[in-house]
């Protein structure tokens, strides 16, 4: 079974069976990682473009790390380093580039829909790395590949996401693809960070961190973004982190065996404490080392790579 579609632009764009598919083959990827020669040859002769237009550590490094240990080309490009910063209009450097024929182009860009953009006018792959507030599909799969591994399923778990969750295109992209593996989702945080529509994506809506993370399985913090807010949305950093940065001592209110997530970069001392980042609830390295699996498998299925399902 292949994946269907061209682009991954949206997790919407994926069904319950997409996501399985994309795990399962990250499960099986993931292993090439540990190899002492950590290479195959699945993409031999393809072309990647990294093409990221605004700063990224985890993701940018892990889609270049990915598509190497698959055999193909990478080229990076960043935003002060192209003819877009002389002028040139996204859609005329994407154009520019597919004439060199790449297979896939990954892209980052600070405005929501520019990775839809692109898709519909380049006949190669597109996937998105995260554009704007709106979404980041592949920050969701690595982050559904985790909970899975770490609690052997998703359906029926209950999930909290807490912090800024009106400008999280990371949660946007999780609230998505949970709800569509069967996860039980309760995003929190102040008023004024979430979205006055935010039950009518499926989930439960708390102004209150310790009613959001009771009997949680899962708790998954968010980056305060300030570079993305045009107004403050709380009084200061320290009585944000007094209502809503989790410590140890929320710790009781979830379940025992709770995992701790978050997407990166940690702001230690205000979103999350920082002990508790380095402690064994916490899987953020896990997400970042299951983040080239995830992105070995999308960049191989896109390129037309199959897997057995048994179906
Ligand atoms: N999680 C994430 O997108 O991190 P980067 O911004 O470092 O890529």
């Amino acid at each position: 079974m292949s994946l269907l579609s061209k682009d991954l632009v949206t997790i919407r764009q994926l069904g319950n069976k997409e996501i399985e598919l994309i795990l399962d083959c990250a499960a099986s990827l993931k292993e090439v990682s540990t190899r002492e020669i950590k290479k195959v040859p699945a993409l031999r002769g393809k072309t990647i473009v990294n093409l990221f237009l605004e700063p990224s550590t985890r993701t940018r490094v892990s889609f270049e790390i990915a598509a190497k240990r698959l055999s193909a080309d990478t080229i990076n490009v960043s935003g002060t380093g192209t003819s877009i910063s002389k002028g040139e209009t996204l859609a005329d450097t994407a154009r520019n580039i597919q004439a060199m024929n790449p297979d896939i182009l990954v892209i980052r860009h600070p405005a929501a829909g520019a990775p839809l953009l692109l898709s519909k006018i380049l006949t190669c792959s597109v996937i998105n790395a995260g554009d704007g507030a709106h979404e980041h599909p592949t920050q969701a799969l690595l982050d559904m590949f985790t909970i899975r591994e770490k609690k052997g399923r998703i359906a029926g778990l209950k999930i909290a996401i807490i912090g800024d969750i009106s400008h999280s295109r990371v949660a946007r992209s999780n609230i998505w693809g949970l709800r569509t593996m069967g996860a039980e989702v309760t995003v929190a945080g102040p008023p004024t960070m979430i979205p006055v529509d935010a039950e009518s994506l499926g989930v439960k809506v708390s102004y209150d961190l310790i009613d959001a993370i009771k009997d949680a399985d899962v708790i998954m913090m968010l980056r305060i973004q300030r570079e993305r807010m045009a107004e403050s949305l709380f009084p200061s950093l320290r009585e944000y982190s007094r209502y809503f940065g989790l410590g140890y001592r929320h710790l009781k209110q979830a379940r025992p065996e709770v995992i701790i997530m978050h997407p990166g970069p940690v702001n230690r001392g205000v979103e999350l404490e920082s002990a508790l980042a380095d402690s064994d609830h916490a899987v953020i390295l896990d997400q970042v080392t299951n983040g080239v699996a995830v992105r070995m498998a999308l960049l191989y299925l896109l390129a037309g790579g199959i897997i057995e399902t048994g179906n």
